[in-house]
C-alpha cells in the first residue's frame, strides 16, 4: 500500500515546476536521473529502522569497551589529557583513524560508515584523482585539476587534494554519483563562495574539509555529469544540499556561516549519515524535508551522530518532516532558540546525548514544534534516552516508545549516556592527516 503512495507521489514530484531544485530546464536527461534517483531511494528505505539504531548502538558499546580497555591496560585514565597518540573513541573512526596507512588504503574508509548512510562506499574500487588545482572559472567546461572536473567524471572516482588550498566555487558544485570528496591529508577550505550540491544521485562521501561563508550564486550554465550542462536557477547559498538522493555520507565536515542552511537533505532524500561533523556560528542548522507537503519525505531515514553542534548556533539540530532521524550521541554545546524541532509529524530518536540549555530561560527547551495543536503532535514519536541534560535542558516527549530494535535476539541495546558525548565527539570536525602516521 505504502509502495503505491510512493509512486503516485514520484510522479507529482517531477512533473511540480522545479524552481526550488535549482532546475531552469527540466530536460529529458535529468528526468532519467529524477527517475533513477527515486527508484534507488526506494530501494534504500528499510521497513525497520529500529535495527540499524540498534545496530549502531551495539558499534558504539564495541568500541567504547576497546577504548576503556586500552585506557585501563596503560593505567591512563580517559579523563587525562589527551596526549597527541591517536585516539578514535567512536566506531566510525576506529575504523580506519590509529592505521598507519590511511593514505595507503584510502578506499578504507568507504567501510566505516554507519547508520542510514551505512551503503555508501563513494568512489570505491574507481581511480584516484588529485585536485591540484584550486580555481573554478569555467563552469561548462572545467579544467583538469579541479575539483569541479573531478566530480562530474563518468563512474566512481575517489578525490583528494595534492595540498592545501582554498576553493572559492564560483557556481553550485554539482556532484555526480559514485564520488568520494576525501580532503585528508590536506587542509581544504571551501569558502566565500558556492556550496555543494548532491541532486538525483546516489552513493556520495564527502569527508574532512572545511566548509564556510558560502553564499547564494546566480546560476547559469553548469556542467553536472560527463555528457549533460543544465541551466541553473540561483542557488540558495547552503553549504551542502542534499536533493532527492540516497546513499550518503557526510563526515568529518566543520561547517559554519552560510547564507542559507548548512547541510539540507530534501525531496525525499533517504539514508543519510551524518557523523563527525564540527558546527559553528550559524542560524538554520539542518533541515530535512522542505515542506509540510513534501510527503515523499516519508521515507527519508536520517542518522545524526557523533558531531559536535558547537558555538554560535541558532535552531534546527536538525528541523525534520516526516522522516525517520536518529539523533545519537551529539554534544549540543549552545543553542539560542532550540535544538530539535519540526513538523508533519516526523520520527525523532534521541539518545546518548549531551544538551546544554543557554542561561535564556525562554530557551530551555531542546524540542520545539510548529504548525500542529497539541492534539496532533502529541501523537508524533519523539522520544529521548541516555540525554544529559544541563542547566535546565528538557527534551518534551511525545508519542509512544520507539520499538527498541532486535538486531540480534535477545539482545536488547542500550545508547551510550549522554556524559560520554563529548568523549564521542571529540575529534568532531576536519582532521588534520599526515601521511605515514596515524590519524
Ligand atoms: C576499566 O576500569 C574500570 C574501573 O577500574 C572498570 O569499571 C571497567 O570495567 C574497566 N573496563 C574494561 C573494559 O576493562
Ligand atoms: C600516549 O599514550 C599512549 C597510550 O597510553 C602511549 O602508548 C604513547 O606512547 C603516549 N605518547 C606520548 C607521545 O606520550
Ligand atoms: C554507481 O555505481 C553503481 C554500482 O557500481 C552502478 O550500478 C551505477 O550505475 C553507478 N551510477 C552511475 C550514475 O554511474
Ligand atoms: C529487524 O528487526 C525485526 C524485529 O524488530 C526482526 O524480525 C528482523 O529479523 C530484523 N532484521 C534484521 C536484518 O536484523
Ligand atoms: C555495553 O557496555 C557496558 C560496559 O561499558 C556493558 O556493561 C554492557 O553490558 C554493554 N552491553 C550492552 C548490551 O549494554
Amino acid at each position: 500500500m505504502e509502495r503505491i503512495t510512493f509512486t503516485f507521489l514520484a510522479v507529482l514530484a517531477i512533473t511540480i515546476p522545479c524552481l526550488e531544485a535549482g532546475i531552469g530546464l527540466f530536460d529529458d536527461y535529468l528526468k532519467e536521473q529524477a527517475d533513477q534517483a527515486h527508484k534507488i531511494a526506494m530501494e534504500s528505505f528499510v521497513p525497520n529502522p529500529e535495527n540499524v539504531t540498534s545496530e549502531l548502538n551495539l558499534d558504539v558499546n564495541l568500541s567504547m569497551m576497546a577504548v576503556e580497555k586500552a585506557s585501563n591496560s596503560t593505567r591512563r585514565g580517559l579523563s587525562q589529557r589527551y596526549n597527541g597518540s591517536c585516539l578514535a573513541t567512536n566506531p566510525i573512526d576506529s575504523c580506519w583513524r590509529c592505521r598507519k596507512n590511511w593514505a595507503d588504503d584510502r578506499f578504507r574508509l568507504a567501510q566505516c560508515s554507519k547508520g542510514f548512510g551505512r551503503r555508501a562506499v563513494g568512489g570505491l574500487g574507481g581511480p584516484i584523482y588529485v585536485v591540484t588545482d584550486p580555481s573554478d572559472d569555467d563552469m561548462v567546461n572545467p579544467k583538469p585539476g579541479t575539483l569541479r572536473y573531478g566530480v562530474v567524471q563518468q563512474g566512481p572516482l575517489w578525490i583528494t587534494f595534492k595540498h592545501d588550498m582554498v576553493i572559492r566555487l564560483q557556481q553550485e558544485l554539482l556532484v555526480s554519483s559514485n564520488k568520494t570528496i576525501d580532503g585528508r591529508g590536506a587542509n581544504v577550505l571551501i569558502k566565500e563562495g558556492a556550496g555543494i550540491t548532491l541532486q538525483y544521485v546516489n552513493n556520495v562521501i564527502i569527508h574532512g574539509i572545511r566548509i564556510k561563508k558560502i553564499v547564494s550564486k546566480e546560476g547559469g550554465m553548469i556542467k553536472d555529469g560527463p555528457d549533460h550542462i543544465s541551466f541553473r536557477t540561483r542557488s540558495d547559498g547552503d553549504a551542502i544540499s542534499i536533493f532527492a538522493s540516497s546513499n550518503i555520507w557526510i563526515d568529518h565536515i566543520s561547517l559554519s556561516q552560510a547564507e542559507d542552511g548548512l547541510i539540507d537533505a530534501i525531496y525525499g532524500s533517504t539514508a543519510i549519515t551524518i557523523s563527525n561533523c564540527h558546527l559553528t556560528k550559524h542560524n538554520d542548522v539542518m533541515l530535512f524535508g522542505a515542506n509540510d507537503q513534501h510527503n515523499m519525505d516519508k521515507i527519508m531515514q536520517i542518522t545524526v551522530a557523533f558531531n559536535h553542534f558547537g558555538r554560535g548556533l541558532v535552531q534546527r539540530m536538525p528541523r525534520c518532516r516526516f522522516g525517520f532521524v536518529h539523533v545519537l550521541n551529539n554534544d549540543y554545546t549552545q543553542w539560542m532558540m532550540y535544538a530539535i524541532g519540526g513538523s508533519a509529524a516526523p520520527t525523532i530518536l534521541s539518545q546518548g546525548n549531551r544538551f546544554n540549555a543557554p542561561n535564556n530561560d525562554a530557551a530551555k527547551e531542546i524540542t520545539h514544534r510548529v504548525n500542529a495543536s497539541p492534539e496532533e503532535w502529541s501523537k508524533w514519536q519523539w522520544r529521548s534516552e541516555n540525554d544529559q541534560f544541563n542547566n535546565g535542558a528538557k527534551f518534551v516527549e511525545s508519542g509512544p516508545p520507539i520499538d527498541g530494535g532486535i538486531f540480534k535476539k535477545g539482545f536488547m541495546m542500550t545508547p551510550r549516556p549522554g556524559n560520554q558525548a563529548s568523549r564521542l565527539t571529540r575529534f568532531s570536525g576536519a582532521l588534520g592527516c599526515d601521511v605515514g602516521v596515524p590519524c
